[in-house]
């Protein structure tokens, strides 16, 4: 099939041929010859579809992500790695999580968080929030150098001095778009910076010359509380973890991997300890996580929880799933499914969301019914921090009836810690 044809076929298949032109023009440019990326669409698609998401709930802040940074952001284009993708104060209410949760107490013990990314901002907040815990950060792809250039965008460089990743400083699809547009050209501009920084680096944390940064993180950021390893889910050598944490990792790997995990996991945990899995995006938006405790030796299923942003979701973290059956991303699709057909809460949800759009000035609704055009001027931390603030406004106002929905519907389902709809998993019928 032609990309023409590609596009026409989602267009009629998922949204009854009703996507605005425009929003089909954003995905003009889409490399539908990489099959990873066709096959990462048709399974995004397909979840908004089963989720019952209808032509005027994607945003053309999505269309944009999807057509011109979702083929620059998977692992395709990273010889096949897992891009160390994240993002400070992605994970701030899961750190207030492990603080004040209803299975284990605030009494500070070890907390691993595995496939950490790079640079470790993510695990930085943590250390930040969990005072007098000891932290360990892993990733198997640890880099050995991080070169920063002027304007903060960043690039990773393993032991053998081969460029693994870059990302812009703030991550929004221009900025993403300016570094991956020429991305030989992007690799040379940082292999020019390490190899001028590397010589005055020495044994040093870091060097800085004319704006430009060289960074050996481990040693920059090693510290009484946080320690590093350069190993994946079951090759860290640790025991007695009191909270791990694994976010926005499994959801590129299917479920055979994710059952050996959970043996790992069940292993390396402490007796009573949690294990929060799941995904999500700044100021922990978009959220879905599953979270387990260790009881008697066994891992036991405490929750799963999700923001109520993805009933209505600004970017493309809800559904940006690899393969077709991770778990949080199915039981998500099911839980919204349910949601969004009861016709009383989807209307309440969809008044709610356009006030609070409004209100935020978040890419509101128009008079043609379908979201407004992001303001272009506005900077990553606008956007995500309006996104957060309409994500934590919709938990606040929605979350009580969502779980009556829930509950009526035969769910065990509850408002938990965060203000997140949780429920008590029982299986899911969307894979
Ligand atoms: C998208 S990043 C997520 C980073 C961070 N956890 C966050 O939420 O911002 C995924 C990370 O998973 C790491 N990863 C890949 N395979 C892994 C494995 N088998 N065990 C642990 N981490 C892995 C990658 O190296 C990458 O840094």
């Amino acid at each position: 099939m032609s990309r023409p044809e590609i596009i026409a076929s989602w267009n009629d298949r998922y949204f009854g041929g009703t996507l605005p032109e425009t929003f089909r023009d954003s995905l003009a440019e889409l490399p539908t010859e990489r099959q990873d990326v066709v096959d990462f669409l048709e399974h995004f698609f397909k979840l908004m579809h089963h989720g019952r998401f209808v032509s005027t709930d994607v945003s053309p802040m999505q269309c944009t992500v999807l057509g011109s940074l979702l083929s620059r952001i998977l692992p395709g284009a990273w010889s096949g790695r897992i891009p160390p993708i994240t993002v400070g104060g992605r994970h701030v209410l899961i750190d207030e999580y492990v603080l004040r949760n209803k299975w284990r107490d605030a009494t500070p013990g070890l907390f691993l968080d595995i496939g950490c990314g790079f640079p470790p901002v993510t695990t930085l907040d943590s250390v930040a929030a969990l005072q007098g815990w000891q932290v360990l950060a892993a990733d198997p792809s640890m880099p050995a150098h991080v070169v920063y250039d002027a304007e903060g965008n960043y690039a990773t460089f393993d032991t053998q001095g081969e460029m693994v990743y870059f990302q812009p400083a703030a991550p929004t699809v221009e900025t993403w778009n300016a570094l991956a547009e020429d991305a030989t050209a992007t690799e040379a501009n940082f292999r020019r910076l390490l190899d001028r920084l590397l010589p005055d680096l020495g044994d040093g944390a870091e060097v800085t010359s004319d704006g430009a940064r060289l960074v050996h993180p481990m040693r920059l950021y090693s510290s009484a509380s946080l320690s590093f390893q350069t190993a994946g889910i079951g090759d860290v050598q640790v025991q007695d973890v009191d909270v791990a944490r694994c976010f926005n990792v499994l959801y590129y790997l299917d479920a055979t991997f994710r059952r050996r995990t959970m043996q790992w996991f069940e292993q390396v945990l402490t007796e009573g300890g949690l294990l929060l899995i799941g995904g999500d995006w700044a100021h922990t938006s978009e959220a879905r996580y599953s979270v387990y405790q260790k009881v008697d030796g066994h891992l036991v299923t405490r929750e799963f929880a999700f923001s109520l942003d993805n009933l209505c979701p600004a970017s493309i973290v809800s559904w940006f799933c690899l393969v077709d059956d991770d778990f949080e991303t199915l039981l998500l699709a099911d839980l919204v499914r349910e949601l969004r057909s009861d016709a009383a809460f989807l209307q309440r949800l969809n008044s709610v969301n356009d006030r609070l759009r409004e209100q935020h000035d978040f890419a509101p609704r128009g008079a043609d019914g379908f979201y407004s055009e992001m303001d272009p001027s506005l900077g990553a931390s606008e956007i995500w921090g309006r996104a957060g603030a309409v994500a934590s406004d919709l938990n606040e106002e929605l979350a009580e009836e969502a779980v009556a929905v829930l509950k009526a519907g035969g769910h065990e389902a509850w408002v938990n810690d965060l203000g997140h709809v949780a429920v008590m998993p029982t299986g899911v019928a969307s894979q």
